[in-house]
């Protein structure tokens, strides 16, 4: 997918500060976070201070001020997940990428996180990458879904889900 212009992105929009949190949205998924010079085009267009879209972009945590992964993974910590054995699962996501949870890879293949609860307990542990769930991780098996990530042989849909290996 080719990236758009900011000024695509604003030119959808009036041009006042009610805008501020759709155009945020739109250039987030254009570009995986809020490249700086998108927030100066974003203040300068909708008449606003660069201060208060700051505020904006850093309050609501589906903004991300760097660069994001093509793939975001996310492994769950919360209580359940941890029972069923979220930490090793992190532990070999972490290895086999070469960064710690919160950071991205040098080659902007894979943002890392964990994540507390997404309120899918019952398929615990789980792990998420762009949000496609799978369910009833095991440590070999997030290593092995990374693998075919890094050689671009897993798709996102629905037959990855499968899981319950
Ligand atoms: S604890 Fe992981 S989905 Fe609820």
């Amino acid at each position: 997918m080719s990236e758009i212009q900011v000024s695509e992105i604003l030119e959808r929009y009036p041009a006042d500060r009610t805008s501020s949190l759709a155009v945020l949205e739109d250039i987030q998924a254009e570009y995986k976070y809020l490249p700086r010079a998108a927030l100066e085009a974003t203040a300068e267009r909708l008449r606003m201070p660069l201060s208060e879209v700051y505020q904006i972009a850093t309050f609501f945590k589906a903004f991300s001020l760097t660069p994001k992964g093509d793939y975001i993974v996310k492994v769950c910590l919360g209580t359940s997940c941890h029972v069923g054995g979220g930490p090793r699962i992190l532990d070999a996501v972490e290895r086999k990428v070469g960064v710690k949870a919160g950071n991205t890879t040098p080659d902007n293949k894979f943002s890392l996180e964990a994540v507390r609860c997404v309120g899918a307990c019952a398929q615990g542990p789980v792990m998420l990458v762009n949000d496609q769930v799978y369910p009833k991780m095991s440590s070999v098996m997030a290593g092995e879904l990374i693998d075919r990530l890094a050689a671009g042989e897993a798709s996102l849909g629905a037959e990855e889900a499968g899981g319950g290996r």
